[in-house]
């Protein structure tokens, strides 16, 4: 039995209406994404890079194309079948901060924990915040932490469902080289299918595959 990819996108376009018109953000693309793939996008600002994502993760619909994980449709699914694929199966750090305000880091990460699996507490926690470095923040509300630190705690909270699909946009946008290096080498560790969002070139040249989005279609970088 052959296994499928865990994401396919099969002649995906999407256009966004607003007051000043219509514009075609992503036309006719194609992307496969095998199990284990460690996989860069790059492209301008406004190209389309974080509709690319919201396409995978099943936040937003392509006006037409198909969008498969793990062979699966998304546009056959409920929208509860949807939110429960995400939650059980999909790690989404997105570019805006995700953070529950309410909540310490600590109690962020422990909610995502409770979503796919039954509560695993405190310590598992803990442990996603030590692996993100962040675990001396555990306490503190998000308005609290610093931008980097914010970005470390959304990547515990989408780490916490052990998923096998990771969506990053900007994943390290906003930390020191030495803290982006440590975060990336722990990513790049795991089994995990790994789509991440970037406008650093250092860091798009160690994935394996590199992608970048231009004229509304994703091409080799
Ligand atoms: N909900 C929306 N409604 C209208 N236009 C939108 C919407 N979301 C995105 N766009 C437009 O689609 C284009 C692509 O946006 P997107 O956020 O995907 O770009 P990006 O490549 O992620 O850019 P950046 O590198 O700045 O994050 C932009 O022109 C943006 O203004
Ligand atoms: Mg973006």
């Amino acid at each position: 039995m052959t296994v499928p990819p865990v994401v396919r996108l099969t002649e995906i376009s999407k256009r966004f209406h607003s007051a000043a018109g219509t514009s075609i953000v992503l036309h006719n693309v194609n992307l496969t994404l095998e199990p284990g793939q460690k996989v860069s996008l790059v492209g301008p600002s406004g190209s389309g890079k974080s509709t690319l994502l919201s396409l995978i993760a099943g936040l937003l619909r392509p006006d037409s194309g198909t969008v498969e994980f793990e062979g699966v449709s998304l546009g056959s699914l409920s929208d509860d079948a949807r939110a429960d694929l995400r939650a059980r199966r999909i790690g989404i750090a997105l570019q805006s901060d995700n953070l529950i305000p309410f909540l310490s880091a600590q109690e962020n990460v422990e909610l995502a924990l409770g979503l796919g699996r039954p509560p695993a507490g405190a310590a598992q926690a803990r442990h996603l915040l030590d692996r993100m470095g962040v675990a001396h923040r555990a306490g503190h509300l998000p308005r609290h932490l610093s931008g980097g630190e914010a970005q470390r705690v959304a990547l515990a909270v989408a780490l916490a469902n052990n998923p096998q699909l990771l969506l990053a946009d900007e994943m390290v946008a906003q930390l020191d080289e030495s803290t982006a290096g440590a975060v990336v080498h722990d990513v790049f560790e795991t089994d995990m299918t790994v789509l991440f969002v970037t406008h650093n070139p250092a860091l798009a040249k160690r994935a394996d595959v590199q992608l970048c989005l231009r004229d509304r279609q994703v091409a080799p970088l």
